[in-house]
């Protein structure tokens, strides 16, 4: 279950300003949203693949994650943006900091930069391993996988006769430079929905088949995000619902000048998480010259770089804390005969207690600095849980763009750099 914690955020806000979002204007967008009726609803592909679930698809992706597992010491993951942010977030999240295991498929991530240096080390490193190359790319013509899967491409066909059978292919149904390279290499493909955009993709083949191999239980992960997503389909006029909050609360605070989100996790497993949320919500809202920046931030870490900020900096900002009740690590702090380091203070308590305290001291320091936080709460890391908390964010950021009055599922500032680079390396019209 995930609870909204607002006791920080309220003293901020008090009743709602005329003209400010507000409960009733939340409900009207999240009616749109239900409806199809608001702007870029010929992209809401990522609400009806939860509504109406195909399972026989999830099958078909476990049955092909297994024989990957199965023969592979390593499964490249190629794409960028969308085409690999969900994977990399759900992954990190769900799977052991440290495991050392001769069973498990290491998941490698290329063609989400364009480092020579790391391409160079990284078919190095693949020497010697049996190595699975996934390709993802909606598009099929984005410059940074494509240029990867060239170089990997050419690295599998002198490494391995069954070069084909290595490569997973996640793209259109028909468009693209990967449909081309099909006529002639029969690579097993997966479609990425049209009507799905790249970061409200994570639920299709483009997520679930690296989390799979990762080990972890995509249909849990799927069903959890179905459950968050009737949940919220069963809010009408009269009820309400902590993802509509959440909505509210930001675009509100929006509304009186505070123009940056810092999505603040305590558990770094989670950071990656925050970097899915960071595209959704930036590539979602940051259109019309309008949109809050949205940062993801990992503490305490981050405490000691830009906690001075955050305190004490100019008060543009609004803090989400993404926290997680239980804590499933048991190690406690000991007591020190010598006491030498001073933290026998400590002594007896959990690391996790430690970690919880940290967040509070934080959050109650911050609203006294004057930034508004408040505080979403799983009750644990589980694939289910996970999936509840994508559709909680996919859902917000639709209802969230809709109370800017923008279209939430286009992206046309991407495009400029990609001109200007083309223009600049050559290419052909
Ligand atoms: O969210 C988006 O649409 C983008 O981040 C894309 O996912 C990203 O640009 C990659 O595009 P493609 O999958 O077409 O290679």
């Amino acid at each position: 279950m995930i609870t909204l914690d607002t006791d920080r955020i309220n003293s901020f806000l008090g009743e709602s300003a005329p003209g400010e979002p507000n409960r009733e204007t939340v409900l009207r967008a999240h009616a749109q949203l239900k409806s199809g009726s608001g702007p870029g609803s010929s992209f809401l592909g990522w609400r009806d693949l939860l509504l109406d679930p195909n399972d026989a698809l999830l099958e078909d992706i476990v049955s092909t994650a297994a024989r990957v597992r199965q023969n592979a010491d390593v499964l490249v993951c190629v794409g960028i943006g969308g085409s690999y942010l969900g994977a990399r977030a759900v992954i990190s999240a769900l799977t052991p900091y440290l495991e050392e295991s001769d069973e498990k498929t290491e998941i490698l991530f290329a063609g989400h930069h364009m480092s020579g240096a790391y391409m160079q080390e990284l078919l190095a490193y693949l020497e010697g391993k049996s190595v699975f190359v996934n390709v993802i790319s909606k598009s099929g013509t984005t410059l940074e996988p494509a240029l990867a899967f060239r170089f990997l491409r050419d690295w599998l066909e002198r490494n391995f006769e069954d070069a084909d059978d290595r490569v997973i292919v996640t793209t259109d149904p028909e468009k693209g430079a990967l449909n081309a390279l099909r006529s002639d290499h029969p690579y097993k493909k997966y479609v990425i929905p049209p009507d799905v955009g790249g970061r409200f993709s994570v639920l299709t083949p483009v997520g679930l088949l690296p989390i799979a191999v990762a080990g972890v239980d995509i249909r849990s992960l799927f069903y959890g995000a179905r459950a968050m997503c009737t949940d919220l389909e069963a809010v009408s006029t009269d009820g309400y619902h902590p993802a509509l909050a959440y909505a509210e609360l930001r675009s509100r605070l929006y509304a009186r000048g505070y123009t940056i989100e810092a999505l603040a996790v305590f558990e770094p497993k989670l950071s990656d998480f925050a970097g899915w949320w960071q595209q959704l919500y930036g590539e979602s809202e940051g259109k019309d010259k309008k949109g809050i920046f949205p940062v993801g931030v990992q503490y305490s870490t981050d405490l000691h770089s830009l906690g001075q900020y955050m305190q004490d900096g100019r008060r543009q900002l609004l803090e989400t804390f993404l926290m997680v009740r239980l804590d499933k690590s048991t190690i406690r702090v000991a007591k020190d005969s010598d006491n030498l380091d001073g933290l026998n203070y400590l002594a007896g308590k959990a690391y996790s207690e430690i970690n919880l305290r940290a967040y509070e001291g934080t959050s109650e320091a911050h609203e006294d600095g004057g930034l508004p936080n408040m505080t979403i709460w799983l009750d644990q890391l589980t694939p289910a849980a996970i999936g509840e908390l994508i559709y909680f964010f996919e859902h917000a950021v639709a209802v969230s763009g809709y109370l800017l009055g923008v279209n939430p599922f286009d992206q046309p500032g991407v495009e400029a750099y990609k001109k200007a680079m083309f223009r600049l390396l050559g290419r052909p019209e």
